[in-house]
């Protein structure tokens, strides 16, 4: 079958290796300035249990499409409720840039193609911004027509922004919970042999389709999905840190007991199975409400 077009074409943009210098670049910065942490789990949304970047896109988005289509439809009664709208959007633009540029920066290891992807997303909305920053400037001075055509060329590049910020999401599956096609057994299941899972060291195990860590502490068998729900890193590579497993990749504190998050970025908690020692073996099987 051949590929759709709109989807070889963002193949296209995540394959400029040009882009590579400038992203590495930024994504250093933002390293820099988004340490693991309160500022970091804010911008995440891990403090509300969502992803907050798609809930603030909405704003300029919203605003900014919505005063486009007042200049189209609204006729001169229009006009002061669009510059409203346009300058509710900029104002709004910047915590939702940093939304973005936080997520942007916990990109998976080694994958460039969705770092470059992301990368032109960025740039199209900063365009999209400054288009509509000087749509407004221009209908202050007057200059009205100049205003609504800076307007409707903010609106394609917000469209082309929201284009790849949907293939980020919907192709290549950024963003969403890394965990949630993963639901473990509904009855026991051996996972592992019991003589293999030491004191205090996560272990992974395959269950079906389902990776799984393990950790045997104080007595008892922990047992969580593997596979981390923020970007997908593997947990029994991470740290036992307080009765929370860290994962290696960005960080995230899951508690071991129930899979909660203790600490961002994800934004999502962790799957948690029933676990135990039967005949030597350990057997594991989705967590049900006791
Ligand atoms: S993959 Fe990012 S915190 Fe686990």
């Amino acid at each position: 079958m051949r590929r759709p077009r709109a989807h070889a074409l963002s193949e296209r943009i995540g394959a400029i290796g040009a882009l590579d210098g400038p992203a590495h670049a930024i994504d250093g910065l933002l390293c820099k300035l988004l340490p693991p942490g309160p500022v970091k789990n804010a911008l995440s949304g891990s403090w509300l249990g969502h992803a907050l970047h798609p809930l603030l896109t909405d704003v300029p988005v919203g605003t900014w499409t919505s005063a486009t289509l007042l200049d189209v439809l609204g006729g001169e009664a229009g006009r002061p409720a669009a510059r409203r709208l346009i300058g509710i959007g900029l104002l709004a633009a910047a915590p939702t840039a940093w939304t973005g540029w936080s997520d942007w920066s916990d990109g998976q290891a080694g994958n460039d193609h969705q770092r470059r992807i992301g990368l032109v997303h960025a740039i199209a909305n900063g365009s999209a911004a400054a288009l509509y920053g000087a749509s407004l400037v221009a209908r202050r001075r007057g200059a009205h027509t100049a205003g609504v055509l800076l307007g409707i060329a903010g609106a394609g590049a917000v469209g082309a922004a929201g284009w790849l910020g949907g293939d980020l999401v919907f192709a290549r599956g950024i963003g969403v919970d890394q965990t949630v096609f993963g639901e473990g057994p509904a009855d026991w299941t051996p996972a592992l042999d019991a003589s293999m899972l030491a004191d205090g060291r996560p272990t992974s195990a395959t269950v079906g389709a389902v990776e799984v860590l393990l950790v045997r502490r104080d007595g008892t068998i922990h047992a969580l999905a593997d596979r981390c729900s923020h970007r997908g890193g593997p947990l029994h590579e991470g740290d036992l840190v307080d009765g929370c497993i860290q994962c290696p990749w960005h960080g995230s504190l899951f508690r071991l007991e129930d899979g909660s998050l203790e600490r961002g970025p994800a934004a999502y908690p962790q799957p948690v199975f029933d676990a135990r020692e039967r005949d030597g073996r350990v057997e594991i099987r989705a967590r049900r409400t006791r």
